[in-house]
């Protein structure tokens, strides 16, 4: 049969099974043969900036704090960050990364300059936390550092000598510095972004006056040894489209490995409280998440124009929820509270950015720790997890498994079933490396359940779950409640003769597992 017909007669069998299974709700196809595209595991990044609690007292306490440490760094957020095995940390900005000077935070402690974080409430840095604080951290996590050097004021040679500060193993001025600083081998880093929001906090530049900017940051930003830098040109801001088609035809795509994209989930008009409000504002939240979807298609099919071999990767590096901060902390620490409304936000952005790792390959929640859509709070000695942790906890079966083409009809969510409509459910499916399929399934809607039926028998298959889900949409842990939201085992789901059905409740996300041997 060729394609054609092979298309209709899946579509066929799609219409027939989707009449015939009205109590299904949903049927859902998937085509695990065809499963071809890898979604990078740096598609689950992170950030972290010096920014209020995050890098201070979110991991770094020091080493003769009584909070237990390793070198400085809190021994329980290495814990918890290693269990989701995050792929890549981005620091130190943020717009602090454009005036950051990483000369300041290398050397004897006592010796550091002191400087003033500007962009942050104002308070005084005193550089404690440096490169090689940083470098110690990313090895503790096992994880892929992501550097933004300062191009908004910077020089040229201050960055090309940070790169070769880190990364050259020879004698040279700056390798000889960091042994003199304590540190024999280059690290190696790979990850680097020339600049961050340079349209705004990183030097207010027009889209041409940046691509130029970047190609002289850029060319200074050598390769030592074997060590290939992947270099990130600072991107556009939400639905700045004439960035992204400036840095397109401007910069030779040789000399940019990805562009960056920020997009946060906010009305910056009414930012609105973390953890009061309604229905109204649960549909508002995630309608504005699915907006950036739609964005960011217009910013994907721009890039395919100059680049339709996809050389070049959209790295999504600044994206979540973004609220008032919580009553009586300072708002330039950006502090926020987490909730199964941020979940759902984590889950739907994570599902549509695998669907879209042909081009996407790195992305980063803001801010790991205290900060905005943080995934861990800390308190003094105390810790906890946040229900957008758990969503990472779940969905770390992705990491660099294929994605499995699918198709599904989408039952629609509204509020009060009048006025505007989203797609009720999100789903995503891979295959990984031992062949294993784990389907997300996400479920916005707070009051209705669904039915997904599978268009694959299940034989001699174990079929498992998990599930975040909770009755409140704005159901939160507190350090009092660290459990309030969390997974648990889920195995409400029927095979008969061969067929699975799975069923999903209201507000939840759930995962589940297709392994062979069952
Ligand atoms: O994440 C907080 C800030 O948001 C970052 O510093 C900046 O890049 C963005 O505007």
């Amino acid at each position: 049969m060729n394609r054609k017909l092979l298309t209709l007669a899946a579509f066929t069998f799609f219409v027939f099974s989707i009449l015939a299974q009205k109590d299904a709700g949903i049927f859902l196809i998937l085509e695990p043969a065809k499963a071809e595209e890898t979604i990078s595991r740096h598609i689950y990044g992170h950030f972290s900036e010096h920014l209020g609690r995050c890098i201070y007292g979110g991991y770094w306490v020091g080493e003769d704090s009584s909070i237990p440490n390793t070198n400085g760094i809190r021994n329980d957020v290495v814990k918890a960050l290693r269990q989701i095995n995050i792929p890549n940390l981005r620091w130190p900005g943020g717009c602090f990364a454009d005036e950051y000077h990483w000369k300041d935070g290398i050397g004897p402690k006592e010796e550091r300059p002191k400087m003033v974080n500007t962009h942050w409430g104002g308070v005084t840095e005193d550089n404690n936390f440096g490169t090689h604080e940083f470098m110690e951290l990313c090895q503790q996590l096992g994880t892929e550092p992501v550097i933004c050097g300062n191009v908004g004021s910077g020089t040229v040679k201050e960055m090309s000598q940070w790169v070769e500060y880190l990364n050259f193993g020879g004698i040279s001025p700056m390798a000889d510095l960091r042994r003199k600083n304590g540190r024999e081998d280059p690290w190696g880093v790979k990850y680097w972004g020339v600049g961050n929001e340079n349209w705004g906090c990183g030097g207010n530049m027009t889209a041409e006056f940046y691509a130029n900017q970047y190609r002289r940051y850029a060319t200074y930003c050598r390769d030592y040894g074997n060590n290939k830098l992947f270099k990130i040109a600072g991107g556009a801001g939400g639905s700045d489209f004439q960035w992204t088609e400036t840095l397109m035809k401007e910069v030779p795509h040789h000399m940019m490995d990805g562009l960056s994209l920020h997009y946060y989930t906010v009305n910056w008009s009414d930012k609105g409280s973390a953890t009061e409000f309604g229905e109204k504002l649960y549909f508002d939240i995630l309608k504005r998440c699915l907006d950036i979807e739609k964005a960011m298609d217009r910013h994907i099919a721009i890039m395919d124009k100059y680049d339709p071999e996809k050389n070049v990767a959209l790295v999504f590096d600044e994206w979540g929820t973004w609220y008032d901060v919580e009553p009586g902390t300072n708002p330039g620490f950006l502090f926020q509270q987490n909730t199964m409304r941020d979940a759902m936000v984590a889950a739907l952005t994570l599902n549509y950015l695998n669907e879209r790792c042909d081009r996407v390959k790195m992305a980063n929640i803001a801010q790991t720790v205290n900060v905005l859509q943080a995934l861990i709070f800390t308190e003094g000695e105390k810790m906890i997890v946040t229900p957008t942790y758990h969503v990472f906890d779940l969905y770390k079966v992705h990491h660099d498994a294929n994605l499995i083409p699918i198709s599904y009809n989408k039952p629609q969510y509204s509020p009060g079933n009048e006025g505007e409509s989203l797609d009720a459910v999100r789903i995503s499916a891979s295959k990984d490396k031992n062949e294993n399929i784990h389907i997300s399934l996400v479920n916005m809607h707070p009051h209705e359940g669904y039915s997904i039926k599978l268009n694959q028998k299940i034989d001699n298959q174990k079929v498992t779950g998990r599930i975040l889900q909770s009755e409140a949409m704005n159901s939160h842990n507190t350090f009092e409640n660290p459990d309030n939201v969390q997974t648990v085992e889920y195995s409400n789901f029927t095979i008969k003769g061969g067929e699975l059905n799975i069923k999903l409740p209201p507000m939840s996300v759930v995962v589940i597992k297709m392994e062979d041997g069952g």
